[in-house]
């Protein structure tokens, strides 16, 4: 059904109707630029190198620093006075990196944004490993999935791993005021250490993956899109702060 990640994250911002796109690692831009829209997108990468030619009308911000300072600095701030409505998190495939960008991109999320993982799907412990492999490395992202579902069960999280080639995770029902993440990281980095490839992949995450074709995925986008309607009828961020300026 998709061809590959850049299908399916097309497939999504457009569903979400994204008018703000956050991408942590950019990398060459071919996902960053998959799908602009005449909407804000912002990357964030320390080694970005774009080869895409951009079109006049794209209206983009890209920092050339690591996530954490990205958010800690909120540059996010400076750019967009509007939530984030799609985040892609594919940056350092380090669990607790993995981890900071999601709920870093939670916090600057509406009820109806949607947040995606991408590398959720290493076929062996050398891909699932903490060091870089130049030919396949999805590193231990993986780990967020189990942990999210432990810490966060309010979350809705539906991880594919038929998106070519390593799979991406879809989460959305967010609580931008949700401290669960921040208050706890300790504690769920703790328990993301303790995970195990080999011990633990096939019987903790693996079958929890859904697939594309499935009944849930039709529940998802059905989910999506109506949280965005939603949105849109009750006038998203600035239109109702206008209104209630204007006392309607
Ligand atoms: C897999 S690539 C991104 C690919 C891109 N999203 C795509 O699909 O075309 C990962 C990128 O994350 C960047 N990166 C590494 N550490 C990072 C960090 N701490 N914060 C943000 N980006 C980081 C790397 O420089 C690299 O370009």
């Amino acid at each position: 059904m998709f061809s590959d990640h850049i299908d399916f994250l097309k497939y999504i911002r457009k569903l979400a109707n994204t008018q703000v796109y956050l991408e942590i690692g950019v990398q060459s831009g071919t996902t960053l630029f998959s799908e602009t829209g005449d909407g804000l997108v912002i990357g964030v990468d320390p080694d970005f190198h774009i080869e895409i030619p951009l079109r006049e009308t794209c209206h983009v911000a890209l920092f050339r620093e690591t996530s954490d300072v990205f958010f800690e600095k909120d540059h996010f701030g400076t750019v967009s006075g509007q939530p984030v409505d799609v985040t892609f998190v594919d940056g350092l495939h380090w669990a607790e990196f993995a981890l900071r960008d999601m709920r870093n991109a939670e916090r600057l999320s509406h009820r109806a944004s949607v947040i995606l993982v991408h590398d959720i799907y290493p076929r062996n412990a050398a891909q699932a490993g903490r060091t870089d492999n130049p030919h396949a490395w999805m590193g231990d992202v993986f780990k967020l999935l189990p942990a999210l579902r432990r810490f966060r069960p309010d979350l809705q999280i539906a991880a594919y791993g038929d998106v070519p080639y390593s799979g991406m995770a879809v989460i959305w029902g967010l609580d931008p005021k949700n401290r669960v993440l921040f208050d706890r990281y300790d504690d769920i980095t703790r328990y993301m250490d303790g995970l195990d490839y080999d011990r633990d992949f096939a019987t903790l995450v693996e079958p929890t993956f859904e697939s594309v074709g499935s009944a849930t995925f039709t529940q998802m986008t059905r989910d999506i899109y109506r949280a965005q309607r939603r949105r849109s009828r009750n006038g998203s961020g600035w239109r109702r702060h206008v209104g209630l300026a204007l006392g309607r």
